[in-house]
């Protein structure tokens, strides 16, 4: 069996992994992803996507994560780390509401609440009038690379 790091590379996406990347996106009941720019993909050995990424810049500058996402029988092997850190060691930075669910893989990776007024949502999902939104219960979330600084 291979250690866990050579299971999958990180790259930039490319339109032919877009299929992919619509795939698992539309199996979490989100939208469409409308091209591949700002998305990081990682990779099995054969190069197919088995998780991605996406990168949207506020108004405000800051790296807004909207999506990530790994392919369901991949979860569990570090794929969702190994994409937001290389992200935030890009970034410095990122912001982005979490659903419920997720707030424990964020937290997982030293991610802090953060007030709504910190979210460009016009990057992320705006979760007003969203009919799913108390199911959800989504959380405005950050880290910086500075400790403790999150927001
Ligand atoms: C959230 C998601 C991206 C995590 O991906 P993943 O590849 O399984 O995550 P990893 O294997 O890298 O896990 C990283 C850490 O988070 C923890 N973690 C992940 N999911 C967790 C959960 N549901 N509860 C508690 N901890 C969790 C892992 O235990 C791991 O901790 P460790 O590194 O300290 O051992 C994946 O579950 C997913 O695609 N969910 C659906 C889409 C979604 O909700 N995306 C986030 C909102 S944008």
């Amino acid at each position: 069996m291979a250690e866990d790091a050579s299971l999958f590379s990180l790259r930039d996406a490319r339109a032919s992994d877009m299929p992919y990347v619509d795939a698992y996106a539309y199996a979490e009941g989100m939208d469409v992803i409308p091209s591949e720019e700002g998305v990081r993909a990682a990779v099995n050995a054969d190069d197919v996507p088995v998780g991605f990424l996406r990168i949207q810049r506020g108004r405000n500058g800051v790296a807004h994560v909207n999506p990530v996402v790994t392919c369901a029988t991949w979860r569990g092997f570090g794929v969702g780390r190994a994409l937001v850190e290389e992200a935030l060691s890009r970034e410095g930075e990122l912001r982005l509401v979490a659903r419920g669910a997720s707030v424990p893989f964020y937290e997982a990776l030293g991610f802090s609440p953060i007030p709504w007024e910190a979210v460009d949502l016009t990057v992320v999902d705006d979760c007003d009038g969203c009919e799913m939104r108390e199911e959800c219960c989504p959380r405005p979330m950050g880290k910086r690379l500075v400790e403790g600084n999150a927001g």
